[in-house]
């Protein structure tokens, strides 16, 4: 079958089902295709809790998101298309170690990234994404009146929020980072900066420091996708420093520019392992529970409260 017929099949099994499709920008462009709302983690937060107003939510993303959307929704069923889709960073923060930090930073707030487990999040004070995290810990600071926040687990988001608000981040732990972008180099940049010597360079937070410096800009994948769209039409190269997915995205959406992928290397094989035939067999096995993402009531209950902080201070 042709991925155009297994797109139409799903379209036509999607009108019977009271189904949302969320899809992350790191999704093949064929899932991205198909689905009703795209985002960033955040935007994909604020319609999971704002607009997803179905029965079934069908998450192509990573686990932390589905698990967001399920402690947003905990009166729906949040579907992931393949369970073992998981975001490696969440593991390098447990629970433990977060309720360690506090213990010896007593009085400084805790800011989680979102891509972290249920149980950090319920840990946390609030939660983060990449598109507010500056201004995430600037408010935080002033409730607690603090001089530092505690900030886990991305060590290269901690460095850019610090570097941007003047903030001290304590990294919990000093290494946490992305596999896909903390692999980009410098070498990387200037080598395809050398052979494209007019694209701007637009890269994730979750690089490392010295490759951020030798961007043109900073930000979140939405927050990369509007600054392709915003910028005058004589800006029409652009070297992108995040997964692949968010390129193809760029293509069909402002298809008259040129992009170019920083590095082969930035593909998260993570979000790669969803695909169309597993959503088919989602649509069409709603109620198998094998797919069904639960947190438990506990954790969910206190996870809410910085996810929801962070919604509103957003
Ligand atoms: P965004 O929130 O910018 O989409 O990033 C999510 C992510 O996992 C980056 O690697
Ligand atoms: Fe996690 Fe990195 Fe993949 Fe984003 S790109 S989901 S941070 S592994």
């Amino acid at each position: 079958m042709s991925v155009k017929q297994l797109q139409e099949e799903i379209l036509d099994l999607k009108k019977n089902c009271d189904v949302t499709i969320l899809a992350h920008y790191y999704q093949t462009i064929q899932i991205q295709q198909i689905a009703d709302f795209l985002g960033d983690s955040l935007g994909l937060s604020q319609i999971a809790r704002d607009k997803a107003n179905t029965e079934y939510i069908i998450f192509a993303g990573v686990d932390f998101m589905a698990e967001t959307a399920s402690i947003l929704n905990q009166d729906k069923h949040v579907l992931i298309p393949n369970y073992e889709s998981c975001c490696p960073m969440a593991a390098f923060l447990t629970p433990e170690m977060v309720i360690d930090f506090k213990k010896k930073n007593p009085g400084l707030p805790v800011v989680t990234y979102v891509n972290s487990t249920a149980a950090v999040k319920a840990e946390s004070d609030i939660c983060c994404t990449s598109s507010n995290a500056v201004k995430i810990v600037q408010k935080i600071k002033e409730e607690f009146n603090a001089q530092a926040v505690l900030f886990g687990p991305d060590a290269n988001l901690a460095d850019y929020t610090e570097q941007i608000s003047k903030i001290k981040t304590i990294k919990m732990p000093e290494n946490g980072h992305c596999y896909v972008h903390s692999q980009l180099t410098i070498e990387d940049v200037r080598i395809i900066k050398r052979a494209h010597p007019k694209a701007k360079v637009i890269v994730h937070p979750e690089c490392q420091r010295s490759v951020r410096e030798l961007s043109d800009f900073v930000g979140s994948t939405t927050q990369m996708h509007r600054y392709v769209k915003e910028s005058p039409s004589e800006i029409n190269e652009f070297i992108i420093g995040t997964e692949i997915g968010l390129l193809e995205r760029m293509i069909e959406d402002f298809p008259t520019n040129k992009y170019y992928l920083a590095s082969d290397k930035m593909i998260c094989h993570n979000m790669k392992k969803h695909n169309l035939e597993l959503i088919k067999y989602l649509l069409e096995n709603l109620d198998d529970k094998n797919f069904e993402i639960k947190v438990p009531k506990n954790v969910a209950k206190r996870a809410l409260g910085p996810i929801n902080k962070m919604l509103d201070y957003s």
